[in-house]
């Protein structure tokens, strides 16, 4: 198919040139004598414009309006400017206001048709680009990871995203369950409300009023009717946070309301049907729980239909830094400081601890080291204490592997950051090492004419 160019330009010697020369070179070609001309074939026609050329000063509608409006109709067709040597100046502040690019007349026509060129194959790029992303949204919102697992996780939210049918999410404590959930209810589509519903945080005798809603006279005293929780997520998405944590009682009306799309507030003797996607959390282990007959099966059942497992921090210690950079950003931001690095010490540290409280805890760590740190760099000292000690100890034995080091580089290092952490205290060291003081002196002394800092 051949792509057409749309020619806005008031000289009629020049447009007519500008349209032998596309045409010639295989192009179609629509033309305008103004702005505004030019415009209404693009509100006519916008669909099928690939291209724009137009002059900077022109009767009626200039390049420059034309260009605004192009932008809003439109904003991926490029469009050149081509401009007189008068008006280069108009020219530059239309490339700044997103124009592709300009072109001064006299111009050769070998120099107009690149550029014709490389501005065309940049908007099918971009168009490309934009498919994929709606096609498959790799990384859905806020979700920072690139490690194999993060990646295999996306993949199977943007899947989770295309059904309908309930999603469980399985992940220890603070791996981002409640960041997955949304972004599932993000991805999918919907357009109604995505509503959290927190079940541990909920008192067991309110909790069916609060997910069904109820009548003015359910409850001696006089009340509101109320709606609940999952009318609220009618058309769009309801989350039950630590869904483990439900009530057995409420179970049996729950997996109903899942079953038939509707639900009836308490006190009431009507049923509402409701459209319901649910996605619910736990950092329990459900199977084990409805062994235990603390979870009813059936329920389980209905909402494990689409599994997503959140790994924990610590098998993906790749993500650690691209997560540190991400939280220290938020912190800065947040406290409006301007932005810090980390030095690698401190990121070597990070990345060998083991998280036990996952993204959680790293991000409470690393907002305590951005109120905490001096100048413009994030140190060792900065990091919360038991961060800092296994995480040092840890990156030690990580950064020894690494450097292929021998038993002896090894114990230096060992002795000397035992002795660091003493403050010096040559008889306290020699005590934690479990060496004599005269071995650990010898030591000392090799290591020193091996040229050590800080003996
Ligand atoms: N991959 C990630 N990218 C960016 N931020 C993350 C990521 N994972 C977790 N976080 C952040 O860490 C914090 C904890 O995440 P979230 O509340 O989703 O965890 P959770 O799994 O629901 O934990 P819990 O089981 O304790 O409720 C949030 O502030 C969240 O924004
Ligand atoms: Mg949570």
């Amino acid at each position: 198919m051949r792509e057409r160019a749309l020619i806005a330009e008031d000289n009629d010697d020049m447009r007519d040139l500008l349209q032998e020369v596309m045409e010639d070179a295989g192009y179609e070609t629509l033309v305008a004598a103004n702005g505004r001309q030019a415009l209404a074939h693009m509100e006519k026609e916008h669909e099928v414009i690939d291209l724009v050329i137009t002059d900077v000063r022109m009767p009626e509608m200039t390049g420059r309006d034309l260009l605004a409006k192009a932008r809003a109709l439109r904003s991926e067709t490029p469009v050149i400017v081509i401009t007189a040597f008068g008006s280069v100046e108009q020219a530059v502040e239309m490339v700044k206001a997103g124009a592709y690019q300009y072109l001064t007349k006299p111009f050769e026509n070998r120099d107009l048709l690149r550029m014709v060129e490389e501005a065309l194959e940049r908007s099918a790029a971009q168009r490309e680009q934009a498919r994929l992303r709606r096609e498959r949204p790799t990384a859905p919102p806020r979700i920072i990871g690139a490690s194999r697992p993060m990646r295999e996780l996306f993949d199977h939210i943007a899947l989770a995203a295309r059904s309908k049918g309930a999603v469980l999410i399985i992940g220890e404590s603070g791996t981002g369950k409640e960041l997955v959930a949304r972004a599932v209810h993000e991805t999918s589509g919907r357009d109604g409300t995505f509503v959290p519903v927190n079940c541990a945080a909920i008192p067991a005798e309110l909790i069916e009023s609060e997910l069904f809603g109820h009548t003015g006279s359910a409850f001696t005293g006089a009340r509101q009717p109320r709606a609940g929780l999952i009318e609220a997520a009618d058309g769009g998405t309801l989350f039950l946070d630590e869904v483990g944590e439900l009530p057995l009682p409420v179970q049996p009306k729950l997996l109903r309301s899942l079953q038939d799309g509707a639900i009836r507030r308490v006190g009431a003797n009507v049923e509402k049907s409701v459209d319901l996607r649910v996605v619910a959390a736990t950092n329990r282990d459900l199977e084990q729980d409805v062994r235990d007959g603390r979870f009813r099966e059936d329920l389980f059942w209905r909402l494990n239909v689409i599994r997503l497992n959140v790994p924990p921090l610590r098998e993906r210690p790749f993500d650690i830094p691209l997560l540190v950079e991400h939280f220290v950003s938020k912190a800065t931001e947040a406290t409006k400081r301007p932005t810090l690095d980390v030095s690698s010490e401190a990121l070597a540290i990070l990345t060998a601890y083991s998280w036990p409280g996952n993204a959680r805890e790293l991000e409470n760590a690393i907002e305590r080291a951005v109120a905490f740190a001096r100048g413009t760099m994030i140190a060792p000292d900065d990091l919360p204490e038991r961060v800092r000690t296994s995480g040092s100890a840890s990156a030690l034995i990580a950064r020894s592997v690494e450097q292929n080091m021998t038993i002896r580089e090894m114990e230096r290092e060992y002795i000397l950051e035992v002795l660091r952490r003493t403050g010096g205290n040559k008889s306290r060291a020699a005590e934690l090492l479990g060496l004599d003081r005269k071995t650990l002196y010898r030591r000392l002394d090799e290591y020193r004419a091996e040229g050590a800092p800080g003996l």
